[in-house]
């Protein structure tokens, strides 16, 4: 079977030119898996949107459009807002010193940062500075950007200043453009997830990844590549994000989950559905913790004291992060 599903093909929303060209080698990849359609039924309810209207941003009550890509200037600050783009879309190779993974800021950003609902880039923008428990600082937009390349992309923070930062910030204040400096926005970060019914779940987790996962992120979890690009990033390994990165905490990870995932087919997934597979996501081994202390005891009730995260805790007999120190970068 080789017919490409439609909603891969048919972005919801007007989307950037690159996008469309990023979404077209998906679809390439996609038509060689095959038997994507079989989900895609699954997903079908009768009294559902069409499918084509059904993104993350549904239920996030965003109003906010950024600008389309056709009106950045054609000028020096419109060079610094593509070059932002460019890094979103493959930071591997447009932000290579900062990075030690193959993911991209979009693989989590969706749309490269426009998506409401897929923690967008302009809702970000205008809710720094913050204060953040994570480092136990108020944070400038430039160092929310830093801790991403940290932990997300399992690399080194870009100094403040440095044209990658300016890039990306230049790129996030472009999306803003009209948006009133409001830490709430509608359509920050990820929607709300009822909490699950039962406790989350590894085995009911790893079926669902079976299901519904395995045939994009491949049935080892560690995505999908060709000529070297990443075409389906790794949900964990060594080339995934790493043990201090936001997605390490399984109720993050359910949320995007829900609202971004299957790709295409957002809110598909029951609600349990999306706990639980975060779960045994959350539950496989990744890059250690920068921030680690020497012991993975130690590590954990620095940085690791949450349910939501299993960093420390055994699982099927072995200490998740006991792996020694992280690798020098
Ligand atoms: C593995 C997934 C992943 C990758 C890759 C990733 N991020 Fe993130 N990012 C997250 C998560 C999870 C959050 C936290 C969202 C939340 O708390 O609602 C986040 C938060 C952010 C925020 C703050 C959002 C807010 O509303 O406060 C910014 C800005 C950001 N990321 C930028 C980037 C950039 C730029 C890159 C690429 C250099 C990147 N991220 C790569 C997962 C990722
Ligand atoms: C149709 C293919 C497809 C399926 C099925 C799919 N994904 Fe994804 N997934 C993607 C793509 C493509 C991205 C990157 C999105 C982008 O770059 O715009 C992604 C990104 C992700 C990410 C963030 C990046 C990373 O590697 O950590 C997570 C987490 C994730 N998917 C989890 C899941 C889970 C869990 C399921 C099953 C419920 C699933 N995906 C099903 C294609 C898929």
């Amino acid at each position: 079977m080789t017919t490409t599903p439609a909603f891969i093909l048919k972005p919801s929303r007007p989307v950037a030119a690159r996008t469309v060209l990023r979404l077209g080698s998906l679809a390439l990849a996609l038509a060689g898996a095959g038997a994507l359609t079989s989900i895609a039924m699954a997903a079908e309810t009768p009294s559902a949107p069409p499918k084509s209207e059904i993104n993350a941003s549904v239920g996030t009550g965003a109003k906010f459009v950024p600008p389309p890509e056709s009106s950045i200037p054609n000028d020096e600050f419109g060079k610094m807002v593509k070059l932002g783009r460019d890094i979103m879309l493959d930071t591997p190779k447009y932000a290579k010193a900062y990075v030690g993974n193959t993911l991209s800021c979009v693989n989590c950003h969706t749309d490269a940062g426009r998506m409401a609902g897929s923690a967008p880039l302009w809702a970000a923008y205008v809710s720094y500075p913050a204060y953040r428990g994570k480092n136990k600082k108020v944070n400038t937009y430039e160092e929310r950007l830093q801790g991403c390349f940290m932990y997300s992309q399992n690399g080194k923070a870009p100094p403040l200043g440095s044209e990658t930062l300016v890039a990306l910030q230049s790129y996030s204040y472009w999306l803003s453009k009209g948006l009133p400096v409001d830490e709430k926005v509608a359509g920050r970060g990820y929607p709300n997830l009822p909490d699950p019914a039962q406790t989350p779940d590894y085995v009911r987790g790893q079926k669902v990844f079976e299901a519904k996962c395995a045939i994009c992120h491949a049935a080892d979890g560690q995505g999908q590549y060709v000529n070297g690009e990443t075409v389906f990033p790794p949900l964990w390994g060594p080339k995934s994000f790493n043990w201090g990165a936001g997605m390490g905490s399984y109720k993050n990870a359910a949320k995007f989950i829900y609202a971004n995932m299957p790709y295409g087919m957002s809110y598909s997934l029951t609600p349990q559905e999306a706990w639980d597979v975060a779960y045994f996501m959350d539950a496989q081994e990744r890059p250690q913790d920068p921030r680690w202390t020497g012991t993975v005891a130690g590590t954990r009730a620095k940085f690791h004291d949450s349910k939501f995260s299993l960093y420390g805790t055994k699982m099927n007999g072995k200490l998740l992060g006991d792996i020694g120190a992280p690798k020098p970068r």
